[in-house]
């Protein structure tokens, strides 16, 4: 794929997004795109708030995310397919399965500069910037995120919450 121009690359994804095969087709563009991370870091704004809107309708929603280093993002879900792509540093990705009474960690990935990595509506992850540097990617979510109720869950009972800031916050841990 051509060099990486952002407003170019949204309406790529935002076609995709469209397509009966939707997951598939942005999961190809990505991965994609994504073969040159370099050239996404060297053409990517710095942007002052760590998650940042791109552009969202109701097929699609895509972000620019930047995990800052000490913070674990607490375990959550999507409630739809996210597609994430990692331009700058790496952040660790560790995924659970909520068993009765209890959330079960199962394993964990390290996405770095290139990787892309795709997530079920389902599927339950925490995030945290690995070796203690910043971590920017693009993440794509096919709905309006912004509009979506989605969870976080407790980290040792897996009891669920709404995925509120107020949530969030009394949720997060200190990268260990
Ligand atoms: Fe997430």
């Amino acid at each position: 794929m051509p060099d990486f121009e952002l407003g170019k690359f949204i309406r790529q994804l935002r076609d995709a997004a469209l397509e009966a095969d939707a997951r598939e087709k942005v999961r190809e563009l990505m991965h994609d795109m994504f073969q040159d991370p370099e050239a996404i870091k060297a053409a990517m704004p710095v942007y002052e708030n760590d998650d940042e809107l791109l552009f969202e309708d109701d097929s699609i929603s895509i972000w620019n995310v930047r995990f800052p280093p000490g913070t674990h993002v607490p375990p959550h879900d999507h409630q739809t397919t996210a597609t994430i792509g990692v331009y700058d540093g790496a952040e660790d990705n560790h995924f659970y399965l909520r068993e009765p009474g209890q959330l079960v960690y199962k394993t964990s990935r390290r996405v770095g500069p290139g990787d892309v990595i795709a997530l079920k509506p389902d599927g339950i992850h925490s995030v945290e910037a690995a070796d203690g540097k910043p971590c920017r990617g693009i993440h794509v979510y096919l709905a309006a995120l912004t509009s979506i109720e989605r969870s976080l869950f407790d980290w040792n009972s897996g009891v669920a919450c709404r995925y509120t800031d107020e949530n969030y916050e009394l949720m997060k841990r200190v990268s260990a």
